[in-house]
């Protein structure tokens, strides 16, 4: 990277000294992890900021989703930064409010309301997240899925779940690590009367999982797994569980990025490995472990382009910004989305394990 750029948010961040705390998503670029004070998964990165309070600023590079899960953790008088305002979330814009209380009222209309329990991803804006803390839900990640769907199976008699946006995890966790069949599961399309679904196959069901899903992850194919592993005999698959279930029931181990960085850590010098996550991280890994053979899960370049957008850039911008004394970019959650979603996260937090 610049090095020009590199100086100037080595100063910013010494200037800023321990007013300044930096969190990394594992899927940011080399040029702007290296400014990070901890990196994580999204589970991580929460529990992170929540453990700050001393920190006036919180710079995420990540994701919007993460900035304002950020901001509801931390305390009211710190401020959470994102480089880049244009860091989304395609998957967590497939669920919006409006068309989660619509899909609320058909539950009710179909009459097992008394029954349904929801679950967010954490990728997901602070409404849905407000929305699961008020109906007696919680959010999860990547990493907690099996404990929070257990958790929201044990709340009610005959619980079904209602688990958005990301129908994968969704499924991935339903059937693989709670041995519920596919039967089991059925996909709520929002912009289909009623979800696309007859009352009858609501009431069956026992999970209702939204049709969401992460770009990224949706273009990994089963095809490539069955080839690369002709291609290199004895190669171990690890994919994240956000890749669909023909892809993840190929693959050896799945899990949260972090499960993916641990497991590589802890891997035998010589062994081969497929994984199936966004590149940065991918390529970051390989370069990590030269005496392991680590290959992409595709024959395509497979960037998150939300999360790239966080460039050295955008973060030097934003921290020396910081120094004049401009806040620029802060993502801040109303007071009551805020409690709500404050709910649904500290639920989360509090699940065993
Ligand atoms: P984790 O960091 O929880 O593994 O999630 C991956 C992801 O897609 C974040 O957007
Ligand atoms: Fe969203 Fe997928 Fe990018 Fe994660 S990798 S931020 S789920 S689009």
């Amino acid at each position: 990277s610049d090095p020009d750029l590199v100086a100037r948010a080595e100063a910013a961040k010494a200037a800023l000294g321990e007013r300044l705390f930096v969190l990394g998503h594992h899927y940011q670029r080399d040029e702007v992890i290296q400014f990070a004070d901890v990196t994580g998964d999204s589970f991580k990165l929460a529990r992170e900021a929540a453990a700050r309070p001393a920190a006036e600023f919180i710079v995420f590079c990540g994701v919007h989703f993460m900035a304002e899960s950020a901001d509801i953790l931390t305390n009211d008088s710190q401020k959470v930064v994102l480089p880049d305002l244009g860091a989304g979330c395609s998957m967590a814009d497939m669920a919006r409010l409006g068309q989660v209380e619509d899909a609320w009222d058909a539950l009710a209309e179909a009459g097992v309301i008394d029954q349904v329990v929801p679950i967010t991803y954490m990728n997901s804006s602070a409404d849905i997240k407000a929305f699961c803390g008020r109906n007696g839900g919680a959010v999860c990640t990547s990493s907690n899925a099996e404990v929070a769907l257990e958790w929201a199976f044990a709340q009610k008699d005959d619980a079904k779940i209602f688990f958005f946006p990301d129908q994968h995890l969704g499924r991935n966790t339903a059937v693989l690590e709670l041995g519920f069949s596919l039967d089991d599961c059925v996909v709520w399309n929002p912009h289909r009367p009623n979800g696309g679904l007859t009352v009858e196959q609501i009431r069956a069901a026992r999970m209702i999982l939204w049709q969401g899903h992460c770009s990224v992850h949706g273009r990994f194919s089963a095809d490539v797994v069955d080839e690369l592993r002709v291609a290199h005999p004895g190669i171990t698959v690890m994919v994240h569980p956000e890749c669909t279930h023909e892809v993840v029931t190929r693959a050896d181990l799945v899990g949260s990025t972090e499960f993916i960085i641990k497991t590589i850590e802890a891997a035998e010098p010589g062994t081969s490995w497929a994984i199936g996550t966004e590149l940065n991280l991918v390529k970051r890994l390989a370069d990590a472990h030269p005496d392991k053979n680590i290959v992409f899960l595709d024959r395509n370049v497979c960037y998150c382009s939300t999360m790239n957008r966080i460039d050295l850039p955008h973060l030097v911008w934003a921290l020396e910004n910081l120094v004049a004394g401009n806040v620029v970019n802060q993502i801040t959650v109303d007071v009551e989305t805020e409690k709500w979603a404050k709910v649904a996260l500290q639920r989360m937090l509090d699940l065993p394990g």
